[in-house]
């Protein structure tokens, strides 16, 4: 992507949002803005960045999670994130934009442009499902706090409150739980801030109000109930990099041919498909090399996994 070494030009002036955008979604986003208010949802359109793979239930997408917050079993999200307190809720923005500050969750959505975006969706862990979520590209709350021409990557933290969230009271990780992406990355138009699922808010368990989805990266890099983002010129902390870095790299690019040290990457396991659902071959990229093969571009990806 050529705008990323144009470094005296804001990404607001070289990405303007039309040129990711169909004219139907744009006229879609407009009418769902208009119709939907300050709850965020609602505004559909199937959109070229979707995939056309039938999604998970949402039985299956609310009740097998990640999130460590509230345990580590598969079903203890969905039994006590409800305890979250999701409203106020706030996203402080800070390091090198021109726009810092704490941007409140109502004043995020009504500058966004929600869409429905069917993702496949994979874990480092092989488990993967297929999931439509309503969110808008993390272009725009970047484009709109306005990064700094030095800023080269995005860093994104959970919120840490062990009063809701009992899996803090252990040292399990080095809470919060930290993400980042390359500013390229954050600006790719399927990157994306998740705020619903099938025309939903978003559940408690899947990461609420506002959670990152990066669909071609292993799901652990889709870190949930966002409270703060830095731009930053040095390659952000990031929970399981630092956790154990020989297993889990800062890039997690979905990629068959590069195995986690304990387990093939090759196949997969789709949820929903019963105890006896055939496991799936990994797509490079998890199906989106074509969107995004060109950010690796010379870059050895087993080195840089
Ligand atoms: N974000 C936070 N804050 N805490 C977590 O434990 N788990 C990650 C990611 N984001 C996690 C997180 C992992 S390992 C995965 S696979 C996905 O969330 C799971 O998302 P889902 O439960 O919505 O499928």
């Amino acid at each position: 992507m050529a705008y990323r070494f144009r470094t005296d030009l804001k990404y607001s002036q070289i990405t303007p949002k039309a040129d990711f955008l169909n004219r139907r979604q744009v006229m879609a986003g407009m009418a769902g803005a208009a119709a939907i208010g300050l709850s965020g949802q609602g505004a559909f359109a199937a959109g070229q960045y979707s995939t056309s793979e039938k999604p998970n239930t949402l039985k299956d997408i609310t009740s097998y999670n990640n999130f460590y917050e509230f345990g580590t079993g598969k079903d203890d999200p969905a039994k006590h994130a409800h305890s979250l307190t999701t409203d106020p809720w706030s996203v402080k923005i800070d390091g090198m934009v021109d726009n810092p500050g704490s941007y409140g969750l109502e004043d995020i959505l009504s500058n966004a442009t929600i869409e429905e975006r069917i993702y496949r969706f994979r874990c480092v862990e092989a488990w993967s499902m297929v999931i439509p979520w309503n969110g808008f590209q993390l272009s725009q709350l970047l484009e709109r706090v306005s990064p700094q021409s030095g800023a080269k990557y995005v860093s994104f933290e959970t919120l840490v409150r062990p009063e809701e969230m009992p899996g803090q009271n252990s040292a399990l990780l080095d809470w919060p739980y930290r993400e980042g992406l390359r500013l390229d990355e954050a600006m790719h138009p399927l990157t994306l801030i998740a705020t619903g699922i099938y025309g939903e808010d978003l559940p408690n368990q899947n990461g609420a109000p506002l959670r990152l989805v990066v669909p071609w990266k292993y799901g652990f890099k889709s870190i949930k109930s966002i409270v703060r983002m830095t731009l930053t010129d040095k390659q952000p902390q990031a929970t399981w990099n630092m956790q154990n870095p020989r297993e889990y790299g800062f890039y997690s690019n979905v990629n068959p041919n590069v195995d986690h040290p304990r387990w093939s990457q090759a196949s997969e396991r789709p949820i929903g498909g019963g105890l006896f659902a055939k496991r799936k071959a990994t797509l490079m990229l998890n199906g989106y090399e074509e969107e995004v093969a060109g950010m690796y571009a010379g870059m050895d990806m087993s080195k840089n996994f």
